[in-house]
């Protein structure tokens, strides 16, 4: 239903001015509208402004309320939040106005009450329409309901083409059409990164990786998807990690090794070979301290691909009430990233079957179950769970994950390679010691007992002012109690439970 038609260049979307158009046309009067791209939304209102034939005005902390397009400032004692609300409820113009960056004040009670009476009188002739403009805005309860969200389309592929075409040629200061430099392959990469942002800020991550001559290399890619990480998770649920752990580093699960092996190539690619669906995610659970962790992370490196952490227990606990928002934000955020693994470390952490929260865990399952049917891009799921006691059925149940791996106390022959691969990395010459036997003497120790071991064997030996000796690892291997001693019966458990569930890592 679109009247106008926006001019070509404007770089607005006809089906976006419609929808902005009905949604202003309806009555609605206070619309929220979350963005990084401030200008982006302005073009959008004052190309509605021309249809509508309204006034337009704008209010920040700086200036008050002005008329857009008149640089004419109304009075400037509107620079006060209060003041220019008490303003805008007075005047009879059918006015748009547009509050730039208001949601700091969105904590008062006055300033509320004041947006929701404004959104109740007057719905007729005089009806005007609040336009909430922000970064990031969170709605006090009592305006959820009476506020309508506009979300602003992001530039679709040819725009961010175009936008890249004239970024290298503007940095290489050439008028060819192309430099040479950016080849069809790098600009296609370069795209799939920056899909999904705003032209803004598309524009600004392109303008930082194109180099003075118009060349964009490895580094630069890498750097435009740290900034988009960081752009798409403002509030810091989700952590980035791109150099992560390599399967080098960790010893023993073989199955596991081999299975990601087998799915690299068809994670990676664009379009999956036909009759294969690319790999969803896996689960690993099992005995503390045997390397689950350092498996999922390590799986992001296999794939080459960005690790997200998405740490559920924080979720949870800092974010009360906002937990299951910002749990659709970040899974959100990681579709943004694909290809990349999320990584959800104790999974059972946030999602304990218990009912002692309201509700919260299980609305949070809820919504982590319905995105892993429903998700479309490449984004694998790296879950761990220590604990299965607490872990909802739902989770394990058949087809969630495309596998759930069962990682064991490692066996004498792990051992001796967690042996190895913790001496070397600390500056030892592993080949010097005997490991077969260490790891005889070492039955029952998980991979962070044996890696904690060499750590106490060396100071123990650098207060001596030695070097490391097979009797300092010896002396350490007595003095430890390992926790599978302790805990023999829950793992007993677990591995009975595991042996129908889950194959062995
Ligand atoms: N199989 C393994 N190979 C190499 N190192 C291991 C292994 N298992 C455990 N470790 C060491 O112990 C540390 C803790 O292991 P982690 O991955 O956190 O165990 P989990 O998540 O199963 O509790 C690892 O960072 C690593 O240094
Ligand atoms: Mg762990």
């Amino acid at each position: 239903m679109s009247d106008f038609t926006p001019p070509a260049d404007s770089g607005i979307h006809p089906a976006e001015l419609s929808e902005l158009s009905a949604m202003v046309r309806s009555g609605s009067s206070l619309i929220v509208i979350e963005t990084h791209d401030e200008p982006q939304a302005l073009k959008l209102f004052v190309e509605l402004r021309r249809q509508l034939h309204r006034p337009l005005f704008q209010w920040t902390a700086t200036r008050g309320l002005s008329w857009i397009e008149r640089e004419q400032v109304l009075s400037s004692e509107f620079e006060d939040p209060g003041k220019a609300l008490a303003h805008i409820v007075q005047r009879r113009d059918q006015g748009i106005y547009l509050l730039k960056d208001f949601h700091p004040y969105l904590k008062d009670p006055v300033i509320i009450r004041r947006l929701r009476e404004m959104t109740r009188i007057d719905q007729g002739l005089h009806a005007r329409t609040v336009v909430l403009i922000s970064p990031q805005l969170t709605l006090p309860p009592e305006l959820e309901k009476v506020a309508r969200r506009f979300v602003l389309k992001t530039p679709g592929r040819e725009a961010l083409r175009a936008m890249i075409r004239e970024e290298a040629v503007r940095r290489a200061g050439l008028r060819a059409p192309m430099p040479d430099a950016l080849c069809e392959q790098t600009v296609e990469r370069l795209v799939n990164n920056l899909d999904g942002l705003t032209l803004k800020d598309a524009r600004r991550l392109a303008r930082n990786a194109i180099q003075d001559d118009g060349v964009l290399d490895e580094h630069g890619l890498v750097e435009v998807m740290r900034g988009k990480f960081e752009l798409l998770n403002p509030d810091g649920v989700l952590g980035f990690e791109l150099e992560t752990a390599r399967f080098s580093q960790v010893a023993g699960m073989p199955n596991l090794k081999r299975w990601l092996e087998l799915r690299a190539s068809v994670f990676n690619a664009a379009e999956p070979p036909p009759g294969l669906d690319p790999p969803k995610g896996m689960l690993l659970l099992g005995v503390q301290g045997c390397g689950k962790s350092l498996a999922a992370r390590a799986a992001a490196g296999l794939f080459g691909v960005p690790l997200l952490h998405l740490d559920f227990g924080a979720l949870f606990n800092r974010y009360h009430g906002e937990s299951e928002r910002n749990l659709r934000e970040s899974l959100a955020a990681a579709e943004l990233m694909a290809p990349c693994v999320l990584w959800i470390d104790e999974i059972e952490k946030g999602l304990s079957s218990s009912d002692s929260d309201g509700g919260t865990s299980r609305r949070m399952l809820g919504t982590l179950l319905t995105w892993m049917a429903e998700r479309k891009s490449r984004v694998f799921l790296a879950a761990t769970a220590n604990d299965i006691t607490s872990l909802p059925p739902e989770l394990v149940r058949k087809g969630r994950f495309d596998e759930i791996f069962f990682v064991d106390l490692p066996d004498e022959a792990t051992r001796a390679e967690v042996m190895g691969i913790h001496l070397s990395r600390r500056g030892q010459k592993a080949e010097l010691f005997p490991v077969e036997a260490l790891a005889q003497a070492t039955e029952g120790f998980s991979g962070a007992e044996l890696e904690h071991l060499v750590v106490s064997a060396l100071y123990v030996a650098h207060a001596e002012g030695q070097r490391l000796t097979v009797d300092h690892l010896l002396g350490e291997i007595d003095a430890t109690r390992p926790l599978s001693v302790v805990m023999a019966e829950p793992i007993d458990q677990l591995r009975q439970w595991a042996s129908t569930r889950s194959v062995p890592a």
